[in-house]
């Protein structure tokens, strides 16, 4: 691509944009991520509150999420609606343990969702925040990501009832950051660690339970807090499946979960080297998590790069 101009971008699909949805309304799944906002501000500038800003709380958000979403946006005097739907999630997941299986069922829950959402709403057009590497990934076999359909022989229309627009599709990380600070977002929004659209479901090894759920919720929380300074792409636990021995408070025998510890510089996701993370941190977020989360039993830092390892474990 020639040097990039966020401002000719910007012009360039708000008028595309306004083509597109010249009568009635759109909708926008809003994870609050930098991709997802930066495609709602365009969307915005285009066609105003015929936009709909939808928060899907599917169960593998961060604790608090939703909330914060809500916030960011209000100061923006953009409305967000947030939808509780995570018992269906958690029940479409149910029993499976493969990381393809589960992120197609993840895939085809989400647009389930939104197909009522739209229907519901009267709509027939979805903005979606799909960026160049998720797009790559997947056409490359890597892995299904939640979020591209037409790319892999998906038609929206026929299988969910909707058009899907993805103005950012071309671009990678580094220049949808640009934009969302030319666009004025706040650099919580700008700066922000991607999370993978299928969430924490894909940060659990194997079957996902309520159980799982809950402690990789709270060691995320965690995470998020002691590693909020380091410089790095994305910092995030991952629970592995299995269980392994360790030793209680009162010294029983304790049987508990494993968390590998995973932090990763890279530029556009395609590859990554994991952070050399100085010791004491590393020993501050395993007391941490030994301590508050007392079903763990292991804490385990991955050293791997991507390649050979992907950034994500499912
Ligand atoms: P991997 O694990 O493939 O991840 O090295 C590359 C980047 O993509 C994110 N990721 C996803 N993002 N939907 C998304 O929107 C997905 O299904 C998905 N899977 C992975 C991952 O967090 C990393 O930044």
């Amino acid at each position: 691509m020639d040097r990039f101009s966020p401002e000719e971008f910007i012009e360039r699909k708000v008028e595309w944009l306004k083509r597109e949805v010249d009568v009635g309304r759109a909708i926008i799944a809003l994870s609050g991520g930098v991709d997802s906002s930066v495609t709602a501000v365009l969307g915005f500038k285009a066609i105003g509150d015929r936009l709909k800003a939808i928060f899907l709380e599917d169960g593998f958000m961060r604790i608090g999420e939703s909330k914060r979403v809500v916030e960011v946006f209000s100061k923006l005097g953009i409305k967000v609606e947030v939808y509780d739907v995570q018992n269906e999630f958690i029940e479409a997941l149910k029993g499976i343990r493969d990381a393809e299986e589960k992120r197609r069922a993840f895939r085809e829950t989400f647009y389930g969702v939104f197909s009522r959402i739209a229907k519901n709403l009267k709509t027939e057009v979805v903005l979606q925040g799909t960026i160049a590497a998720d797009v790559v990934e997947t056409k490359g076999g890597v892995k299904t990501q939640h979020n591209v359909l037409e790319q892999i022989g998906i038609n929206p229309l026929e299988r969910y009832g909707f058009k899907v627009l993805e103005p950012l599709k071309e671009l990678y990380k580094n220049h949808v950051r640009e934009l969302a600070k030319a666009l004025g977002l706040p650099n919580e929004i700008v700066y922000r660690r991607p999370f993978p659209g299928p969430g924490l479901s894909i940060r659990i090894v194997g079957e996902v339970t309520r159980e799982k759920l809950d402690v990789v919720k709270r060691a995320t929380l965690i995470v998020d807090e002691e590693l909020a300074d380091v410089k790095c792409f994305q910092a995030f636990p991952v629970l592995l499946e299995g269980k392994a021995t360790g030793l209680s408070k009162s010294g029983s025998r304790k049987y508990g979960y494993m968390i590998a510890l995973r932090v990763v510089e890279s530029e556009d996701a395609m590859t990554a080297k994991y952070v050399k993370l100085d010791w004491n941190r590393l020993e501050k977020v395993r007391d941490r998590i030994v301590d508050e989360v007392p079903e763990v039993a292991r804490v385990l830092y991955d050293v791997t790069d991507k390649p050979p390892a992907t950034i994500e474990f499912e």
